[in-house]
């Protein structure tokens, strides 16, 4: 033990992810990540902050091994670790569970080698995030071993230095003579020194997803996850912790996200002394995964971010890193369409003629792709039958998709299509010659909700018999975009292909199906816009995210609870991910009522679309739309690639406002929502703009004003509303660089 050598002799030749003797340094551009292995073969977590330099770095490791010498006999309890097997005078909550052959479920992994590699190793099968060229990332990967048993850990961690963001996962290789039980690995799994902790989470329900919710972390452990088979509308795969005092400017904020779409968790167990041990990845809830010998297996990616600038600069760093490093394909960086979807102008009631008429005054408007929802398949004139029947309703379309396609075409807008893949109606073709290929149990209720079953993904046959069907009508109609929507849970997750030793692995080959479906289609239609969709946003999250590069937010399209729904989305998930639309009033979910413009403000603040039937507007109505599409289509640029920021919170406040600048900070945008009218007895209270140079002049467009960027984000501007104009008063400055 104490022959331990201290000194940390830095040489920086190795790049941003180094070892000094024992004592692994994976260094961002704002962040510093350090572990340690110990005596005895476990890897502890040393640190994870701001940059600490050579000094910092040698304090800090002369630091642990003098802890480790008054430990002479390791009680494993007594340290930070980077990743607790389970069973050794540890018993906060392990990141893996493994059952033995003998029965037993102890492991002890200890270090064995390591390799370091520019760039990042192929996760084949499940969504992985992207290097576009190798000096992007380097990833560590750390090899450890049971020794008694032979198993194999791999514990990967990819660090983007650029956007402090360290990606990281695990994968076990049984190299051992008998099977063993997966019952729980985690993806990443770190303890934090202790501290008085909070966690924000972003929970709600179906229309009203992703609601902002702060919390200490007290002794005993929080979970946070699903066990709806999909990420849910009930608790998003990302969270931020946080110590002490942070704000969107200040404080130090920790991020995790998961890019898994299925049942997932993520732990948080404060300890004795206040220690508290962080973990995400697959839920351990009805997982039990049989490793025969030779076999591996590889946990989803979970990306954490830190920042000691607060909840504004975390949200930058997962913006640009998602824009470009999760999101992929030929829309990664365009422009993306405004479009009109049918669903709440007609629902399941509609003819050729009525979508033909829709689309036609929406081109007028300047809307650039027409989407047909449900109901155009089968024989679906409400949601009781036909899913899995993906061929056109004559008795609606006469002249078929292909037909209908055309003539969209031929008003020179893009055309785009509804599916829900993995789901079947008991009243279909589909299930009446394949009942067994839905999740069931033998002899058990199969649970029918929205009067649907979910197709086993799982299932080989399946996947190649929905690849075909849709491939079919994406062919003939030429289908320029998809919405890909999924409408109810996962319940009895059972296989009809499964022994019943494998059963327990249902939910996961299920979602590793659905990855599969999701690629193929991808490649086979490399130019089709998928916009992911559950329900609304019940699986709004990085995995779907690396195949679907936007995702409808939420069933909700009220002006003023869509204001909520946005904000919290807006923590992790940039704004070109959220599919946002301009729909009627009053509401359709909320019977609220709410001025055009307010609407307007809200939807163009993400991916600008409409959900309602444009012909029967008024022509003031239609007139005012098409200025405001007239402005998104200058502006689109600036919302979907520029950076976001949050000015004030909807959350206790009568205003909420954000913002948007470009990244060479000449232009900008500011969205203002004064949700009830102004006190007259009170001064308009200034909005503090941020991101600006503050070495330079911005104009107003439109207004006879201009201010230096340092007095905009220092002083703040503030917009004048009427005290007795009403509640939902709005409005948008554009801001351009004038010197
Ligand atoms: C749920 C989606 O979120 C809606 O936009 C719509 O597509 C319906 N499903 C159709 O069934």
């Amino acid at each position: 033990m104490d022959k331990i050598d201290v000194a940390v002799t830095l040489g920086n030749e190795m790049g941003m992810i180094r070892k000094e003797q024992n004592v692994f340094v994976l260094e961002g551009k704002g962040s510093a990540y350090l572990l340690g292995i110990a005596p005895d073969g476990d890897i502890h977590h040393l640190y994870w902050g701001t940059p600490l330099g050579p000094e910092g770095i040698t304090k800090l490791a002369g630091e642990w091994v003098e802890k480790l010498l008054k430990d002479p006999k390791l009680v494993r309890e007594n340290h930070l670790r980077e990743f607790a097997d389970f069973g050794h005078n540890d018993l906060r909550v392990p990141a893996l569970h493994i059952e033995q052959s003998d029965g037993s479920r102890l492991s002890r992994f200890v270090y064995c080698s390591h390799e370091i590699t520019e760039g990042k190793p192929e996760l084949k099968g499940l969504p992985g995030t992207t290097v576009n060229s190798p000096n992007d990332a380097q990833t560590l990967k750390l090899v450890l071993e049971d020794k008694l048993k032979g198993h194999q850990l791999e514990l990967f961690y990819t660090l983007y230095p650029e956007w402090d963001a360290l990606v990281r996962r695990a994968a076990l290789k049984n190299n051992g003579p008998e099977p063993v039980h997966i019952q729980k690995l985690m993806s990443a799994s770190l303890d934090f020194p202790a501290g008085d902790y909070r966690l924000t989470s972003f929970s709600g329900a179906w229309i009203k997803e992703r609601q902002k919710l702060d919390r200490d972390l007290l002794p005993g452990t929080t979970r946070l996850e699903s066990r709806k088979g999909q990420s849910s509308h009930e608790m998003n795969p990302f969270a931020m912790v946080s110590r002490g005092m942070v704000d969107e400017e200040k404080g130090e904020v920790y991020g995790f996200a998961l890019a898994y779409s299925g049942n997932w968790l993520m732990e948080a167990e404060v300890y004795r002394d206040k220690n508290l041990r962080i973990q995400m990845g697959l839920n351990d809830f009805d997982l039990k995964w049989r490793l025969e010998p030779g076999e591996n297996f590889q946990t989803p990616e979970c990306v954490m971010v830190y920042s000691d600038q607060g909840h504004s600069s975390l949200s930058l760093k997962y913006h640009r890193f998602i824009r470009r490093h999760v999101l992929r394909g030929a829309w990664k960086d365009k422009v993306r369409p405004i479009l009109i979807n049918n669903w709440e102008a007609t629902y399941f009631d509609f003819k050729h003629e009525d979508i033909l008429r829709i689309a036609k005054n929406a081109k007028e408007l300047g809307i650039e792709l027409m989407v047909l929802d449900d109901g155009w398949f089968g024989k679906r004139d409400k949601d009781d039958s036909s899913l899995g029947d993906w061929f056109e309703d004559k008795a609606k379309l006469p002249r078929g998709i292909q037909g209908l396609a055309d003539e969209i075409h031929g008003l020179g807008m893009k055309f785009g299509l509804w599916f829900e893949p993995e789901m079947v109606s008991p009243k279909s073709r589909l299930y009446e010659q394949h009942p067994d290929w839905c999740l069931h149990v033998p002899g058990r209720d199969r649970n029918e909700m929205r009067n649907q079953l979910v197709l086993d993904m799982g299932r080989a046959e399946v996947r190649d018999y929905l690849f075909k069907a849709i491939s079919k009508v994406l062919e003939e109609g030429k289908v320029d975009y998809v919405k890909w929507d999924m409408n109810r849970p996962v319940t009895e997750a059972g296989s009809a292909i499964l022994p019943p030793n494998r059963q327990a692995q249902t939910s996961h080959r299920h979602i590793l199906g659905v990855y599969d479906l999701m690629e193929r289609l991808n490649r086979r239609f490399p130019q089709i816009l998928f916009e992911g969709c559950a329900g609304g946003g019940g699986r709004f999250d990085l995995g779907i995210l690396s195949y679907h590069p936007q995702i409808w937010a939420s069933d909700n399209t009220d002006g003023l609870d869509r204001i909520f729904i946005q904000y919290g989305t807006s923590f992790c998930y940039p704004p070109i991910t959220h599919g946002s639309h301009v729909s009627a009033s009053p509401n359709h979910q909320t019977k609220r009522e709410t001025p055009l413009k307010w609407r307007h403000l809200v939807a163009m603040s993400g991916n600008l679309g409409y959900e309602v039937d444009v012909s029967k507007w008024t022509d003031a109505e239609k007139k005012e739309a098409a200025g405001f599409i007239r402005l998104y289509k200058e502006i689109a640029p600036l919302i979907q690639f520029g950076d976001y920021y949050r000015l004030e919170s909807p959350y206790g406040s009568d205003r909420a406002s954000w913002s948007f600048v470009n990244e060479a900070r000449t232009e900008a945008v500011l969205f203002v929502f004064q949700i009830n009218p102004p006190k007259s007895s009170e001064k308009p209270v200034p909005i503090r703009l941020r991101g600006l140079d503050p070495t330079k002049k911005y104009r107003f467009i439109g207004m006879d004003l201009e201010l230096s960027g340092e007095n905009l984000m220092d002083e703040g501007w503030a917009p004048s509303f009427n005290s007795d104009g009403g509640k939902f008063q709005c409005g948008h400055y554009r801001l351009v660089v004038s010197s």
